[in-house]
């Protein structure tokens, strides 16, 4: 390489007509041709709300096309999205009843369980993804077990534990802990492992933030807590360094994919995990990122599909392989 003289800048404002981006963005095909980042159906995956009873189908308000659905219809949800390609599925349970311990969720007859077993027979293609959380099957709306209103970390890992064996034992196909306890990945490692699942990943929610855009989520499975909020266990907004640490433990402990959500507020975290860990990345874009996006279209103040795709291209150019999206059936649609 010739060394660059000092006149060369002075040529180039001289001589703009040598540097001009513009020349690769005229053509659509050469456009094309030089793009770096991607969305592809294999990144996505749709997470998907069950409940009791059959036919039901109950649309969630505040996101729209979003249902809590009944076995039977999520079925015919399933085999809808692995038609369009979707390569898997979150599963998040609404139990029949609630109780301080969240019993509802390591019921091995509970909704979740009855949910794999249904769609693995008609779907065995689809990877299911299960939600390993309390604060959908506890009355007061807590992640865990609550003692003088605080979430404990040891008696609720316990309960975590025996949630994720349920789910292995009804073919979930990865594990994936949204609670944020310590140590909890580890313990749930131990317990796949010495119960016939060594093979069985975990994807753990590692950077999980104490957000406000999981308004519309806690609609969608009635898990708002009753008192106080997440803020004990989920991690403050202000802290980046923290998400490292996280994420470094989760993988000590045997996590197989890490997750950093939500995804927009944080794409420097993402990115961030991208450069320091080698592990598959995931990234949660969350119900309050779709509902915004979703309510300003309907107001005609931006352009839904354009504003989407510009969102979930950014979480893949941040550096997330994965993304759990409500838009994944949208999009893969439209994909190519
Ligand atoms: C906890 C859980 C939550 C979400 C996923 N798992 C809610 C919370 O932590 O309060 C939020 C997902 C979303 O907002 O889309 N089980």
């Amino acid at each position: 390489m010739p060394s660059r003289e000092k006149g060369d800048n002075l040529a180039l404002t001289t001589c703009p007509e040598r540097r001009r981006p513009r020349r690769l963005r005229h053509l659509a095909g050469i456009r094309s041709m030089v793009r770096e980042t991607r969305l592809c159906r294999d990144n996505l995956i749709m997470p998907l709300f069950v409940c009791p009873g059959t036919g039901v189908r109950h649309e969630i308000q505040s996101m729209p096309g979003n249902f809590q659905l009944s076995p039977d219809l999520l079925v015919e949800e399933c085999r809808e999205l692995a038609g369009l390609g979707i390569p898997a599925v979150l599963l998040f349970g609404i139990p029949p009843t609630k109780d301080a311990v969240g019993s509802g969720g390591y019921d091995p007859e509970g909704i979740v369980p009855q949910a794999l077993t249904a769609i693995k027979a008609a779907c065995p293609e689809l990877v299911l993804v299960a939600d390993v959380c309390l604060c959908e099957y506890t009355d007061h709306g807590h992640c865990g077990v609550l003692h003088d209103g605080k979430v404990l970390n040891e008696p609720t890992v316990e309960l975590l534990v025996r949630s994720a064996l349920t789910y292995a034992d009804a073919g979930a196909d990865l594990i994936a802990p949204s609670d944020m306890m310590d140590g909890r990945i580890g313990r749930i490692r131990d317990a796949l492992d010495g119960h016939g699942h060594r093979d069985l990943p975990i994807m753990s929610y590692a950077a999980k933030y104490a957000s406000g855009f999981y308004g519309p989520f806690r609609e969608a499975a009635g898990s708002t807590p009753r008192t106080g909020d997440r803020r004990s266990h989920q991690m403050d907004p202000a802290n980046a360094r923290e998400a490292m640490r996280e994420i470094e433990l989760d993988l000590e402990e045997g996590a197989d994919i890490v997750m950093v959500k939500p995804a927009l507020a944080y794409l420097d975290i993402i990115r961030a995990a991208r450069e320091r860990f080698d592990a598959p990345l995931a990234a949660y874009n969350v119900s309050g990122e779709f509902a915004m996006v979703k309510a300003a279209a309907r107001l005609g103040w931006i352009d839904e599909a354009r504003v989407r795709d510009e969102i979930l291209l950014s979480i893949r150019r941040a550096g997330a392989e994965l993304i759990l999206t409500y838009f994944a059936k949208d999009v893969a649609r439209v994909l190519p």
